[in-house]
């Protein structure tokens, strides 16, 4: 589902992630880049779309092989650096060996790959013991609602329920600037995520929520994005 999903937006993305200081990850990702440890070994990216956090990571120094199942980001990834591996497969069924990598990093993927549980568990598989996963998804709770306008004081509203299995969040397109995007997945209460990283066998060693770097005052109220480092145990 979510794969198709992409598949379908690949273009749509490749635009939107590549638009410099359009969207919302050229504010986040510095608060992100500070949970990341320094490079040792190699350094998996999962769900890399169009290839932007791997280039970034490049930047600091880590050897990546990164993977996305959409195959136009992989090619669009691979056009744009030739000095990491970009490789099509899921999440939930890595082809590499027990222990390969030192760091797993999971950027605003593992709310979208379809199987977030097993994911999880192949990222520990593939982690050597004492490696690190630092991941960034839609929080929650900005998942279980929405403001009910944009003005700073907006109320936020959440209807039906936050607890319970995860649901598809059917999301209306955004265009912003001539630009159009897609962004329904899935959605989860903050306790599948780290359930799910307790049962991986992960123990989280930091947690952020940071705020809203920019004028729309409603994210400074709420968190949009989580982000963590957990470490295998
Ligand atoms: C919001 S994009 C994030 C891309 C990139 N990490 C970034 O921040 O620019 C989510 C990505 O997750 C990928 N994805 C969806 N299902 C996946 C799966 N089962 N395994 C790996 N990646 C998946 C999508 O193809 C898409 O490229």
């Amino acid at each position: 589902m979510s794969r198709e999903h992409w598949e379908r937006q690949a273009s749509n993305w490749a635009a939107w992630a590549r638009t410099p200081d359009f969207d919302e990850y050229w504010k986040y990702s510095p608060a992100f880049f500070e949970l990341v440890p320094p490079p040792r070994g190699r350094t998996l990216e999962v769900g890399c779309g169009e290839g932007r956090v791997t280039r970034d990571l490049a930047r600091l120094g880590h050897r990546v092989v990164a993977v996305d199942p959409v195959a136009a980001l992989i090619r669009l990834a691979r056009e744009t650096d030739a000095d990491n591996d970009y490789l099509r497969c899921d999440s939930a069924a890595l082809p590499f060996a027990d222990g390969a990598f030192n760091l797993a990093v999971f950027y605003n993927s593992l709310m979208d790959v379809d199987d977030m549980e097993a994911s999880l568990q192949e990222a520990a598989r593939v982690l050597r013991p004492s490696g690190t996963l630092c991941a960034c998804v839609t929080h929650p709770i900005a998942d279980a609602g929405r403001f009910e306008s944009r003005d700073a004081d907006a109320t936020f509203l959440i209807e039906g329920n936050y607890l319970g299995p995860r649901r598809w969040l059917e999301l209306p397109l955004v265009h912003r600037d001539g630009l159009s995007m897609d962004f329904s997945g899935w959605a989860y209460p903050l306790e599948a995520y780290f359930r799910a990283l307790e049962d991986a066998g992960f123990v989280v060693q930091c947690l952020r929520e940071p705020p809203a770097a920019d004028e729309d005052q409603r994210w400074r109220r709420l968190p949009l994005f989580l982000m963590w480092r957990a470490v295998k145990s």
